[in-house]
């Protein structure tokens, strides 16, 4: 089959359905809601809401089929060089297998020093944890200061919010900002003697995250002595050399087979450990393990990562979508959107294949999100009645960690899914304003306004309570969610080129500054901008 040959159902079924009314689908196919539900890991899955008919759904798994979801799946567990354009494996699974596992990175065994490196964060934490590892003056450490930008933020952030509540041994709070107000908020009132300084970059060499650790170092330098300072700064990093030049005390390592956005899982949620303890960590990977033991095991048409990968497609590029809006039900998950904005749009907002021609099919569309019900009252006017369709996507907690009921968070969750598919009509408008006793010049006059098209997708997620093991799965469900996406398109999700331009640009810029003047060849605007911002 060609390239093009493995999308001609799909794009049938596309053309054949597209205005298909979701709701009239339930009727159609009685079995459709086990169909499209789905459960993995302590996530339960509900598509049935998605815009696919019967054989729309068939015609999306005869895609993943064809285009070898299970063969790279292979390929990815096996640890080949996924990865094309950098010669690496990307093997995020083995940092969250068992103790038995025994994975290999283009060959190399990994698993042991997974295992090692797991061990020592351990011991780290506990020792952090109970007060036998101290800073220069000897008291004990009372809060980190995660350092970091990125995957080397993203991942430990929503970790951090969501497992607060699980009574941390220390404080924790993140800088990932150049903009010094960012470190000086996470410095308020923090004393040197106490505070230790994670600094997470995987290649120590990001701009963002090395201004914000000169600035750690010398708010420490300022506060303590000479002998032991290096105890309040540790480097997280796949490039140790580099974080023991720039001052780090310790270092933990990953390997470059784990992406940044992919290493949540890896040594990058050291402080998450130490302030929430190994044990939790623990819970977080078997969660994640979970889920990529369901995604290895289950057939595509029960495949929780599979099922959704296939309905963004369906709605992205069969549908001419190209926009999702995530919503958690949930405080705790309150910045998941922007750690899918970096894990999908990171990896799969690509415009080539994997050997280079340019592709012809829709790849990521924008993803965005508030957490419910903050998003209802903002941009949601727009999901319910604009002229574009935006499918949601809903993350329920049934009962929020700290023990209080999530009804009131989950029942606007499935009014909003119901809203969407079922709209309201102009005849139950006029209804409405009728029984209110509305004049009936002004009944003409709102009913339009008042009408809701209807007929717009949602997937909702559920989870009983956001403990370690559900939010490990959520992440790992996604992750592998993308995955899967970019096999389809047959797209590298695993380099991230287009984020390298403006970095070398930005050096250039800031040359320019030092210099005191634009370069010459500097493009009108770009050279007006910097003049006026020199002053
Ligand atoms: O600029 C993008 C990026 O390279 C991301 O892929 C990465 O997660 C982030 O920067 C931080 O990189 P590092 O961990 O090397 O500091």
């Amino acid at each position: 089959m060609t390239d093009a040959d493995i999308w001609t159902g799909f794009d049938a079924a596309a053309a054949r359905d597209a205005d298909a009314r979701i709701v009239d689908q339930f009727a159609a196919d009685p079995d459709r809601l086990a169909r499209m539900s789905v459960e993995a890991a302590g996530l339960y899955l509900d598509l049935s809401k998605q815009s696919w008919t019967r054989d729309a759904f068939d015609a999306c798994l005869d895609l993943a089929r064809a285009a070898g979801v299970e063969a790279g799946r292979a390929r990815l567990f096996g640890g080949e060089a996924v990865n094309n354009t950098e010669g690496r494996a990307v093997l995020h699974p083995a940092l969250r297998a068992g103790n038995d596992a025994d994975f290999h990175a283009l060959g190399e065994a990994v698993s042991g020093e997974v295992q090692e490196v797991r061990q020592a964060m351990a011991t780290f934490a506990e020792a952090v944890r109970a007060g036998r590892e101290t800073g220069a003056t000897g008291r004990a450490f009372q809060t980190l200061v995660h350092i970091g930008i990125g995957g080397s933020d993203l991942g430990p952030r929503v970790v951090w919010d969501a497992l607060k509540p699980l009574n941390p041994a220390l404080d924790l709070r993140f800088v990932a900002n150049i903009d010094p107000r960012d470190m000086a908020e996470a410095l308020t009132d923090l004393d040197p003697e106490t505070t230790l300084v994670v600094v997470v970059s995987k290649t120590f060499t990001t701009q963002e995250t090395l201004a914000n650790a000169e600035v750690a170092k010398a708010w420490l330098a300022a506060g303590l002595p000479e002998t032991g300072r290096d105890k309040h700064f540790i480097g997280v990093t796949a490039a140790p050399d580099r974080a023991a030049a720039f001052g780090c005390g310790r270092t933990f390592g990953f390997r470059d087979w784990v992406g940044g956005r992919y290493s949540l899982w890896s040594a990058v949620s050291l402080s998450c450990v130490i302030a929430l303890g190994p044990d939790v960590f623990d819970g977080l990977l078997a969660g994640a393990r979970a889920m990529d033991d369901h995604f290895v095991e289950a057939p595509l048409e029960q495949n929780a990562p599979v099922l959704m990968a296939l309905a963004q497609i369906w709605n992205v590029d069969g549908l001419n979508r190209p926009a999702r809006t995530v919503a958690p039900y949930a405080h705790g998950l309150r910045r998941l959107a922007a750690f899918l904005q970096q894990l999908e749009m990171e990896s799969n907002g690509k415009r080539v294949h994997r050997d280079g021609r340019p592709v012809t099919r829709q790849t990521c569309p924008v993803v965005f999100g508030e957490p419910g019900t903050n998003g209802q009252h903002a941009f949601f006017q727009q999901i319910h009645q604009g002229p574009q369709v935006v499918p949601a996507e809903f993350v329920i907690v049934a009962e929020t960690l700290d023990g209080a009921a999530g009804a009131p968070l989950w029942s606007n969750a499935l009014a909003q899914g119901q809203a969407l598919m079922l709209g309201k009509t102009t005849d139950q408008a006029r209804a409405e304003l009728e029984a209110a006793g509305t004049a009936a010049e002004d009944i003409d006059q709102l009913a339009a306004h008042k009408t809701f098209p209807g007929n717009r997708p949602s997937t909702t997620i559920v989870m009983e309570h956001l403990t370690p093991q559900t939010l490990g799965a959520l992440l790992a469900l996604y992750e592998h969610k993308t995955f899967v996406e970019g096999v389809i398109w047959d797209i590298n999700s695993f380099d991230q080129w287009g984020v390298e331009l403006g970095k070398v640009l930005a050096k250039a810029i800031l040359a320019d500054v030092s210099a005191g003047a634009p370069s010459s060849g500097l493009d009108p605007s770009t050279a007006n901008l910097l003049t006026r911002l020199m002053g």
